[in-house]
C-alpha cells in the first residue's frame, strides 16, 4: 500500500494505472475510519483493480462553530484499517496541498477563511435549503468542492459514498449529472452497531450511556418503516407514533420524508423516498435515514 501526500504524485501514479487499463475506485473520507468506511473500501476492492482512499479533513465544509479543529485525526489507525481492507493507495494531503490559499499554522478563523479565497462550487439552493443544509450553511458547497478536486486528480471510474450521508450522496450524484461527468457514484448501505446505532466518526464523542440513548434514533426509523409496511403512509401519524420510542434526552433537529433522486419533500411516505432524521445527543449531532422501497 502506498501513502501519497502530494497531488502531483497521486496524479502521476493513477495516470500510470489508467494507461494500463486498470479500473480505479475512489473512497473519499475524512479519516477516523470505522467499519462503515471499511465496507465502502471492500465494495471498491470487489469492483475495481486499484482502490484509492483519500483521508482529508476538509476545512471548507465546516462552519465557524463546528468541530474542524476537534475532528478526530488518527492517521496511524486509519492506515491499519486501509491495509486490512486491501487498499492500494492512501491519499493524505496537507490542507495547503488541496487549497493553495490555506495558511499553514493559521488560526481556526484563518483556516476557515480559505473558502473566501478559493474557487468554491455553489450547490443549487433546492438541494441545500433542507435537511442538514438548513443548519449547516455552505457545508455542501465545501463537500462538492473537495469531491470535485479529488475527482479531477484521481479521475476514478467509480466513487463510493455511504448512504448515511444521504443528502450528500444525492447532491454528488446530481452534481456529476449536471457537470456531464461519467464517474459512477456508488452509494453503499449504512453499517450499524448491534444496537442499531449508525456508525459515524462522531460516535467517538459519545459516552456509553449516550450511545444507548442514541440507539433509539434507529428505533424511531424502524418503527416508521413498519407502520408504512402495515399500510400507513401519512407522515404525521407515522412520526407521532414512532417518536414515542425516542429517548427523552434527545433533541430532534428534523424528521422528514424526501425523494431519493431530487430531495424534494414528500407529502406522504412512498416508494423511492427516504425518511431522514437529525438529532442531538448532548452536544453531538447525529444523522440517520432509511430508504423506502
Ligand atoms: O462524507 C465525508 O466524509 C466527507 O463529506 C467527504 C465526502 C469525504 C468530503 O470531505
Amino acid at each position: 500500500m502506498q501513502v501519497i501526500s502530494t497531488v502531483r504524485e497521486l496524479n502521476e501514479t493513477v495516470k500510470q494505472h489508467k494507461l494500463n487499463n486498470k479500473k480505479v475506485g475512489l473512497v473519499p473520507t475524512m479519516g477516523a475510519l470505522h467499519k462503515g468506511h471499511k465496507s465502502l473500501m471492500e465494495c471498491a476492492r470487489k469492483e475495481c483493480d486499484i482502490v484509492v482512499v483519500s483521508v482529508f479533513v476538509n476545512p471548507t465544509q465546516f462552519g465557524p462553530n463546528e468541530d474542524y479543529d476537534k475532528y478526530p485525526r488518527v492517521f496511524d489507525k486509519d492506515i491499519e484499517l486501509c491495509e486490512s481492507a486491501g487498499v492500494d493507495i492512501i491519499f493524505h494531503p496537507e490542507p495547503e496541498e488541496m487549497y493553495p490559499d490555506f495558511k499553514k499554522g493559521g488560526t481556526l478563523k484563518e483556516n476557515l477563511q480559505v473558502k473566501e479565497n478559493s474557487y468554491i462550487i455553489k450547490v443549487p439552493e433546492k438541494y441545500t435549503n433542507r435537511l442538514c443544509g438548513k443548519t449547516r450553511p455552505g457545508h455542501f458547497d465545501g463537500v462538492c468542492t473537495i469531491v470535485s478536486k479529488l475527482f479531477a486528480i484521481v479521475k476514478p471510474d467509480v466513487a463510493y459514498f455511504g448512504q448515511k450521508d444521504i443528502q450528500q450522496l444525492i447532491i454528488i450524484k446530481n452534481m456529476c449529472k449536471s457537470m456531464n461527468s461519467d464517474i459512477k457514484i456508488q452509494g453503499c448501505p449504512i453499517v450499524r452497531e448491534e444496537s442499531g446505532l449508525a456508525l459515524s466518526s462522531r460516535n467517538s464523542y459519545l459516552s456509553e450511556v449516550e450511545k444507548v440513548k442514541a440507539s433509539t434514533i434507529f428505533k424511531v426509523l424502524s418503527k416508521a418503516v413498519m407502520l408504512f409496511k402495515n399500510g400507513n403512509n401519512n407522515k404525521k401519524d407515522v412520526f407521532e407514533e414512532s417518536l414515542k420510542l425516542l429517548d427523552k434526552d434527545i433533541n430532534i433537529e428534523y424528521l422528514e420524508v424526501c425523494d431519493c433522486n431530487t430531495l424534494d419533500y414528500c407529502e406522504k411516505i412512498r416508494h423511492n423516498s427516504f425518511i431522514a432524521i437529525a438529532a442531538k445527543v448532548g452536544n453531538v449531532r447525529l444523522i440517520d435515514n432509511v430508504i423506502i422501497g
